[in-house]
């Protein structure tokens, strides 16, 4: 059991100016759950923020009741229950459009989370309906870690040698505020101003778990790195440069969904919006006092920076990396699925201005856009014109193919979240199992999502 008080809260996270901040408890990044695997969890969020919110287990595979739906509102004091309004585009972030008079509904709010999934970094952010990304932005996300015993029992890094790594990008204004385009509210009234953020919102700050470009001391040996791109539209490659020049391999052993079969070793990784990757790292190659810079080959100026490690000490090193890392990862074939669906991930008109679409529409909350059956297996074709990392709730998937190719190496494994590259098309299979109910598939870029980039998954 957690409670969780969503409220305001500032933090110094540049030096000498303090950052107001939307917080689950006080902190940015919010406080990690640690869970056990079919242990349940249960989060009461209290709302003290001056907006609605929703909390959404990104990963998590959950009751439809408790998963998040960005309708289904944890309203703050003094909001009364409203029908939520369904307009689209309008990101403009701070204050919604209900009505705020004085009758006290839903303060509070009880999520039940099974975990009866596979072990792996999940997080845990607000899904406001066209709020989500000035929301996340403004510091609404946080990690929650499910393990069980059989992966405690690998050997892999642990305890200080395991660093879950929160990767965001924010922009700020000289008073130390976030600087969000749409928190302008003259903006709205401006004629194209979607058009300068259609692309998402991007900062030139790199923070990892809240910190600014940080410099973590390490030991010589290996670290297990949880890495989560939180990021609303940033796209990383992430490579690990030692000072002498050397590029140190990234095994990766995790994907979104847990472990994979075998360890991947990647030199450079790249990580789209919502992607999570499971990384060891083996420092023990570096002169004491060394430096390992974790560079974003996408970025440029100080964008190329995300942190640094700083090799402080020799150290005995227990750790191993099984050849064999899980034997469990779903094995589904193309004969498994009942139907292959297609859907294109495209900008497109909507009220007037540029939208982004699925299949040609705009989010409905109202409106079914795909209907199956629970265990039914389906192959799902996603194009796309320009990148769009798609996240599915509920369920895993496995990557098929890519552009009629065979899935990347970094592919591997199962994944809830799949980086679209400019015009490609990847097919992905899954199992609609766990639980009955309406869910959601979304572009995961939290602009194109507020831009209506969202679709209902609704499994009878
Ligand atoms: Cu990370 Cu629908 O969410
Ligand atoms: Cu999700
Ligand atoms: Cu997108």
């Amino acid at each position: 059991r957690y409670e969780i008080t969503q409220r305001e809260a500032s933090a110094e996270i540049l030096p000498g100016v303090r950052t107001p901040l939307w917080t689950y408890e006080g902190a940015f990044p919010a406080p990690t759950i640690e869970a056990r695997r079919g242990r349940p969890v249960t989060v009461t969020h209290r709302n003290e923020l001056p907006v609605p919110t929703v909390v959404h287990l990104h990963g998590g595979r959950t009751p439809a009741a408790s998963d998040g739906y960005p309708t289904d509102l944890v309203l703050p004091g003094g909001w009364q229950e409203a029908t939520p309004h369904t307009g689209h585009g309008s990101a403009q972030g701070a204050h919604g459009m209900h009505d705020p008079r004085a009758v006290v509904t839903r303060l509070t709010r009880d999520y039940t989370f099974p975990l009866d999934q596979r072990p792996t970094l999940l997080w845990y952010h607000d899904h406001r309906m066209d709020f989500t990304a000035p929301a996340i932005w403004r510091g609404l996300a946080g990690l929650q870690i499910v393990r069980d015993d059989a992966e405690d029992s690998l050997g892999l890094p642990a305890g200080p040698r395991e660093l879950p790594l929160m990767i965001t990008d924010r922009a700020f204004a000289a008073d130390g505020s976030l600087d969000y385009p749409s928190l302008d509210p003259t903006l709205r009234e401006r004629p194209g101003v979607r058009e300068p953020y259609l692309a998402g919102v991007l900062g030139d700050v790199i923070l990892v778990n809240g910190a600014p470009w940080p410099v973590h001391e390490v030991d010589a040996a290996r670290y297990r790195l949880r890495i989560l791109n939180a990021s609303n539209a940033r796209h990383y490659e992430l490579e690990a440069v030692s000072d002498d020049g050397r590029r140190l391999d990234l095994v990766q052993i995790g994907a979104d969904q847990g472990l994979l079969a075998a360890p991947v070793t990647h030199r450079l990784l790249p990580i789209a919006p919502a992607e999570r990757y499971d990384v060891i790292v083996d420092f023990s190659g570096v002169p004491v006092g060394g430096l390992v810079r974790m560079v974003n080959r996408l970025g440029s100026g100080r964008t190329r920076e995300v942190m640094a490690f700083r090799v402080a000490r020799k150290a005995t090193d227990g750790s191993r990396i099984p050849r064999t890392l899980s034997t469990d990862l779903p094995a589904w074939r193309r004969s498994d699925a009942v139907r292959v669906r297609e859907f294109a991930f495209r900008v497109g008109q909507m009220h007037g201005g540029h939208g982004w679409l699925i299949g040609g529409l705009p989010f409905d909350p109202a409106r079914a856009d795909v209907t199956t059956h629970l265990d039914d297996v389906e192959i799902w074709r996603l194009v796309a014109d320009v990148h769009h990392p798609v996240h599915l709730h509920l369920v895993g998937f496995r990557v098929l193919s890519r552009s009629g190719r065979p899935p990347l190496p970094h592919d591997a494994g199962l994944k809830d979240t799949v980086s679209l590259r400019p015009g490609e098309g990847v097919e992905i299979i899954t199992r609609f199992d766990g639980y009955r109910g309406r869910y959601l598939f979304h572009c995961h870029n939290a602009e194109h999502e507020d831009m209506a980039m969202m679709a209902n998954l609704e499994i009878l």
